[in-house]
């Protein structure tokens, strides 16, 4: 049984080096490592590194970083949880802020199906609803439909970031806020050596090239955004890799379980990475947020593609 689940995971992680389509990627990569992410953040329904508040617990953490986030979006209003993987998000600040309806949008289907589930137990489904499909081709065939959009940790996976920029200008009403919190690479030096760990770093986990800060400032004014102000918060995130640390090591027997030694010995690596990512200054974590114009591009649909 837990021999063939081994197989099974060994394949996957074999197919993200594959040439496959950008989505079907991200697609094994979170049947890969979903349930691992699950049993280390519990049935939170929070999937992000987290913001450290204080001697808090990882969910605490997680749910810190999405509180941040959302600080400078509009209540009452209608937000758009772009890449809300199982729904903690949305859930936990739907408590927390009950003048606010939020639609969770994310590629992973079975993640849809558990934000969904989350939804119930956290008593929000009336306020809370989820879409299967992607940030970067929005299945809404309205624009302007949210007050708010923000995305948590997601962007690092789009291969097509003006794409996504975009299309989130397209469904929020003129002068609506974004925010995004997520990893960027410090600067464009890619000669250095160190730069070959972070794209095979990136490869296994089945990302695309990350954006500095600076890309993304460019990227979301090309879409229509002003005002945008960009906070590093490396500290506060990274402060959170001993909780995970100490997750794994609680957990190492069902990460043996579930993954061949190799992969076992990848995950851990790739932990050790991000902490001397950030030691050697190669990567940071950034809150960015941004307004879109009151009359984005006159009256151009800056999606197109939709
Ligand atoms: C690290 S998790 C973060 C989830 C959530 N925002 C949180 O804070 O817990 C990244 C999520 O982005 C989703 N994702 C990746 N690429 C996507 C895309 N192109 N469109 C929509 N969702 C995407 C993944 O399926 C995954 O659920």
């Amino acid at each position: 049984m837990s021999l063939d689940l081994q197989v099974r995971n060994g394949l996957k992680a074999a197919a993200l080096w594959l040439p496959l389509p950008p989505a079907s990627k991200t697609g094994i990569f979170y049947d890969l490592y979903g349930e691992f992410l699950a049993v280390l953040s519990g049935d939170s329904g929070f999937r992000n590194i987290g913001l450290a508040a204080g001697g808090s617990s990882l969910a605490e953490a997680q749910a810190e970083l999405c509180r941040e986030t959302v600080r400078g979006l509009a209540r009452p209003g209608r937000w758009l949880d772009i890449g809300c993987g199982e729904g903690g998000a949305a859930c936990t600040l739907a408590v927390e802020n009950p003048s606010v309806e939020i639609c969770g949008l994310d590629l992973h289907d079975e993640s849809v199906e558990r934000a969904r589930q989350l939804a119930g137990r956290h008593r929000v489904a009336d306020r809370v609803h989820f879409r299967s499909g992607d940030a970067c081709r929005m299945p809404f065939a309205g624009d302007g439909l949210f007050d708010g959009a923000y995305a948590v940790e997601t962007a690092c996976h789009y291969h097509d970031k003006r794409g996504f920029a975009a299309e989130v200008a397209r469904v929020l009403e003129p002068g609506g806020r974004f925010a995004c919190a997520d990893f960027v690479l410090s600067g464009e030096d890619r000669m250095r050596p160190e730069r070959a760990v972070i794209q095979w770093i990136q490869q296994s986990l089945g990302l695309p090239r990350m954006y500095t800060a600076e890309q993304w400032r460019g990227n979301l004014e090309n879409a229509g955004f002003r005002e945008l102000r960009v906070s590093d918060i490396t500290a506060g995130t990274f402060a959170c890799l001993p909780l995970w640390s100490e997750r794994m090591d609680e957990t190492r027997a069902e990460l043996e379980r579930r993954y061949p030694a190799p992969l076992v010995l990848s995950i851990y690596l790739n932990i050790r990475w991000l902490i001397e990512g950030l030691d050697a200054g190669q990567l940071r974590y950034a809150l960015i947020e941004a307004e879109l114009q009151p009359d984005p591009a006159g009256d151009s649909s800056p999606a197109g593609s939709q």
